[in-house]
């Protein structure tokens, strides 16, 4: 069996459901499922007595996601969200008023607010570089937008609307010469999408579980490079900044030396403990490989959709490079209008979701090629 049908085999979905909305909420993987049930279990039964049992578990699932990063443990914080990891540097790395921070125009809210509250508290400029066309995001179109007061580049990866690619690596490149900040949200890749931070050298990345990894809702991440980590203070704090529950209290100790200092107490141990279990499958089954399952069924759905008379965005061209298909109707399309094209998909129970210039379809390696000839059978029929 290739990998990517493996991976297909650890989803059991409900009858009758088409699941094409994996960039905003994908089906849980059966490990995930089954290992948030064991711990719930053992929760009832034990109490007290599988403390520290369960403490190990994070500290597997803190293992098992550096692990698919390509990062160490240390250099990894777990958050509730996006937002929680973002806002940890946002407001704490004393953004000065004449500094810059430079992102696209195009950003998720959980990326932009942070970043434009934290200039508005301090004083600093947020930049928003214009997209080009097709809402593209060229690392040199975006470069050009960096002065000398440029802190902080803090853009996606991959962009949550239509799925266009900033290529890191020139952006991280380009930023270390200067000094410059590189805070990447990584969430509509990391899952999909090969990714090695130890490789990319941006300064931190983010990103959460319930996309592309196939976990529960409910945890998010920041990944930092370990000579980052103490040029900043934590943003909130607690026993955890400094130590465990067991420490007496002591005003005078100190935070920890690596990124656990940002996790300021007790955590939702069964969302990470799930996500630890998650980047495990995903690694056995073959990043690659499900990668190549995800774009070939967004290429099908791509073409289909064209040559169906729809417009297909294309951000990173017409071969699809993220599993993300954004689709508007046009004068030659079945369906003349977006809500034509919503209720269709609503009536035959296909996850979608209505973002920037159309509706956004996010096929994953989960899914499978029936899949997309249902969706284009559907939206073929005027
Ligand atoms: C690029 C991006 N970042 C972050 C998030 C989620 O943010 P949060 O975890 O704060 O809800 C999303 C999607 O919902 C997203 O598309």
């Amino acid at each position: 069996m290739d990998t990517s049908r493996a991976f297909r085999a650890f989803f059991h979905s409900a009858p009758g459901l088409t699941h094409l909305n994996n960039a905003g909420l994908s089906p849980i993987n059966i490990e995930a499922e089954a290992i948030v049930r064991y711990w719930v279990q053992r929760y009832r039964a034990e109490g007290m007595f599988c403390n520290d049992a369960y403490l190990e578990g994070v500290d597997q699932a803190r293992v098992q996601l550096a692990k698919f990063l390509d990062a160490d443990p240390g250099s990894l914080a777990f958050f509730q969200s996006t937002a929680n990891a973002i806002s940890q540097i946002a407001f704490q790395l004393q953004l000065k008023a004449g500094q810059e921070v430079l992102m696209w125009d195009q950003e998720y809210g959980s990326n932009l607010y942070p970043w434009q509250e934290a200039c508005k508290r301090s004083g600093a400029t947020l930049v928003l570089a214009e997209s080009a066309d097709e809402m593209a995001t060229p690392v040199e179109k975006l470069l050009k937008y960096v002065t000398d007061q440029t802190r902080v580049i803090a853009i996606s990866w991959v962009q949550f609307q239509t799925g266009a690619i900033t290529d890191l690596k020139a952006l991280a490149e380009f930023a270390r010469k200067r000094g410059i900040w590189t805070v990447i949200d990584a969430f509509q890749g990391i899952g999909v999408l090969p990714f090695s931070f130890r490789e990319l050298g941006v300064d931190a990345v983010v990103g959460g579980a319930h996309k592309w990894m196939t976990s529960p809702v409910g945890v998010g991440y920041l990944c930092i490079k370990q000579d980052r980590v103490r040029e900043f203070l934590p943003h909130n704090v607690g026993a955890y900044t400094f130590g465990t529950c067991e420490d007496p209290t002591d005003l005078t100790c100190t935070p920890k030396h690596d990124a656990l200092r940002f996790e300021a107490g007790s955590k939702q141990v069964l969302e990470i403990i799930a996500l630890g279990a998650s980047a495990a499958l995903i690694e056995r089954c073959g990043i690659r490989s499900i990668q190549k399952t995800a774009l070939d069924l967004s290429q099908d759905l791509a073409e289909g959709l064209r040559s169906l008379g729809y417009h297909v965005t294309a951000s990173n061209g017409r071969k699809q490079t993220s599993p993300i298909v954004n689709f508007s109707p046009t004068e030659k399309s079945p369906l003349a209008s977006h809500d034509e094209v919503v209720k269709t998909l609503v009536a035959h129970r296909v996850s979608y979701a209505r973002r920037g210039p159309g509706i956004r379809l996010a096929p994953h390696a989960h899914n499978e090629t029936a899949d997309i000839q249902r969706v284009l059978k559907v939206l073929g029929h005027s």
